[in-house]
């Protein structure tokens, strides 16, 4: 393998973003670490710039201004647009897809067509244009129903519908809130799926064409309030491993799943280098993929590398340049949990710029920054929805919700809101 980079940016400005910078500034070959634009707490780690994660060209301009060897893109909009094939272009390699690959997470209509031709188990579904064709699907399948928009919707184009009446209202709002699906070139935009049950898992691997490894399983907490109760959000809290997912089960997961979807990707000529996140419903009858996402979770990827003993760059740099085979990863036993502090009101309207107060450094213990700014001041302050994820490890998922919510409940800011339950699930399971 060619010598590792000397300098990596980062792209993005969440929690996500700042684990990876974080894992990054760990690598033994102590690159120098940038990021755009960034956040509060990255720019206390890292140089940061102001060009937005969506700005293809301004990152190109900005990676070869600041002569960085590599990039790695944490969003999957600058995946879409493309961000990656400019790079390419301007010779910078890059950890991330192509906008090729970045499809599988910017149409849920592609992904399940690729799910369904390859035979990799997925929740029935059907494709529509139009309400009255899709409301007379809804009628005749059984309720609870799932109907999704194509496109990249912020996690706001999936309604779970526990009702027939539900499932018409949703096929009009999104039909009517995505008209064209312009990301995906398809006639259809919107598709009806059967409803799953079981518990969710994140799977992410790390892919470099017919290669790849899985990082450490995870569960997340998408909906705002404790007990899995109110909207969904960008997620609330994670824990790292998910004891759910069995070493049998994962080696099933794997043989049914994971190696079927590399393959499939190839299979479709894409040349897949960067992460390809599978979310799974652990259902009675087995594992069944709900999405594919192309980047990193979030907050997964903060519970995910503190217990990866691998060096990030060396692993994330020989899968952009082809060269994963072989690679094995190491895997810490202690338990990792993330629980998000949001300002209270998201995922709906919050306020922003409320002061934070942090509590004395306490081992095991990490503050990653997402909504966080710097005030005139120089008050560090929130300035988004999810605004920090407080990250322990310990022993025991016990112990490191122990931690974590002791730092939780010692952090002041005069809008914070978390969930009180993250980890409650595995805990309570034994
Ligand atoms: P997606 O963005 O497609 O993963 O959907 C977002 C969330 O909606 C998932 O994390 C699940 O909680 C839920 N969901 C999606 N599809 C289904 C399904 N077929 N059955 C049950 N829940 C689903
Ligand atoms: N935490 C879920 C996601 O990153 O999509």
């Amino acid at each position: 393998m060619t010598s590792l980079p000397s300098s990596v940016l980062v792209v993005g400005s969440g929690g996500r973003e700042h684990a990876l910078v974080r894992a990054l500034l760990a690598s033994p070959a102590r690159p120098r670490v940038l990021c755009a634009p960034g956040n509060a707490g990255i720019a206390q780690d890292a140089a940061c710039f102001p060009v937005a994660a969506d700005d293809v060209p301004g990152l190109v301009a900005l990676a070869r201004r600041e002569q960085a060897a590599f990039v790695v893109v944490g969003p999957e909009v600058a995946l879409s647009l493309g961000l990656v094939n400019a790079l390419a272009q301007a010779g910078i390699p890059a950890y991330g897809p192509k906008a090729d690959g970045a499809r599988l997470e910017a149409s849920k209509i592609y992904t399940k067509e690729i799910l369904l031709k390859y035979g990799i188990p997925t929740a029935a579904a059907a494709f529509f244009d139009d309400a009255a064709a899709a409301i007379a699907y809804v009628r005749a399948r059984p309720a609870p129903i799932v109907v999704k928009a194509d496109g990249l919707a912020a996690g706001k184009g999936v309604v779970v519908a526990a009702t027939h009446a539900e499932a018409e209202a949703a096929v009009r709002t999104l039909l009517a809130l995505h008209p064209a699906s312009q990301i995906s070139n398809l006639k259809s935009q919107i598709l009806i799926e059967d409803c799953l049950t079981g518990e969710e898992t994140s799977i992410l691997v790390v892919v470099s064409g017919r290669d790849y490894v899985i990082l450490p399983t995870s569960q997340d907490h998408k909906r705002i309030g404790d007990g899995d109760t109110g909207p969904n959000t960008g997620g609330m809290g994670t824990y790292s491993p998910a004891e759910v997912v069995t070493p049998a089960l994962l080696e099933q997961i794997d043989r049914e799943i994971v190696r079927p979807s590399v393959d499939a990707i190839a299979a479709e000529g894409i040349d897949f280098r960067g992460t390809l996140f599978i979310g799974i419903m652990l259902t009675p009858a087995g594992p069944s993929v709900l999405e594919y996402n192309t980047r990193f979770g979030d907050p997964e990827t903060q519970v995910v590398l503190p217990r990866l003993e691998n060096d990030l760059l060396a692993l994330l740099w020989a899968a952009a340049t082809g060269h994963l085979r072989g690679i094995m990863l190491k895997i810490r036993p202690e338990h990792a949990i993330c629980v998000v502090i949001a300002a209270q009101g998201y995922p709906d309207a919050y306020p922003k710029g409320d002061v934070i107060t942090f509590p004395p450094p306490q081992s095991g213990v990490t503050f990653i920054h997402a909504g966080t700014t710097k005030n005139t001041a120089g008050e560090i302050v929130t300035n988004g929805g999810r605004v920090l994820g407080v990250t322990a490890l310990g022993p025991t998922l016990r112990q490191a919700a122990a931690s974590a919510y002791a730092a939780c409940d010692a952090l002041q800011c005069v809008s914070k809101y978390f969930r009180r339950d993250i980890g409650a699930r595995q805990l309570t399971r034994r």
